[in-house]
């Protein structure tokens, strides 16, 4: 008795995980592309540079992480980020990655105009 409800419980619980992150996954590239090269070293294990990128606003319209995003930007631009010993991006992550992240910055900078 105690051994199926137990089961049953844990399975609910795996299905709903494993639905997130499979959602995750196909909705997010932005996400996977930090979650791939990023957060292993800027996340909970770890927090190089004193900065956690699993911790940034995603909410570009309030802004208050606006700096650390432009930051983001231009290391992944430069090529400084991931480091060199690091498994490289493809120029198509890359630039994907780039182009998603300034429309974030825009659209939110665009947004906070408006609501002046
Ligand atoms: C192997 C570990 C590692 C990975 C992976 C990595 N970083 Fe870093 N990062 C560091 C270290 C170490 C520093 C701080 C020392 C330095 O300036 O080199 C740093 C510093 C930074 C800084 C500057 C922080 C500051 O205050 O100067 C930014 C921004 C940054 N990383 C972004 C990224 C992004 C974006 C990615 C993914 C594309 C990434 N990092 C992946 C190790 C890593």
């Amino acid at each position: 008795m105690f051994h199926r409800r137990f089961l049953s419980r844990s399975c609910l619980f795996l299905t709903a995980c494993l639905g997130l992150a499979g959602a995750a996954r196909g909705a997010e590239p932005f996400e996977t592309f930090l979650t791939k090269h990023c957060v292993s070293c800027h996340g909970p294990d770890k927090t190089k540079g004193d900065l956690r990128i699993d911790k940034l606003s995603r909410d570009f319209k309030l802004g208050g992480d606006t700096h650390h995003w432009a930051e983001v930007m231009e290391q992944v631009n430069s090529g400084e980020m991931p480091p060199k010993k690091e498994k490289r991006p493809t120029q198509e992550e890359i630039a994907a990655f780039v182009t998603s992240l300034d429309a974030r910055i825009k659209e939110g900078k665009a947004a906070r105009m408006r609501m002046r």
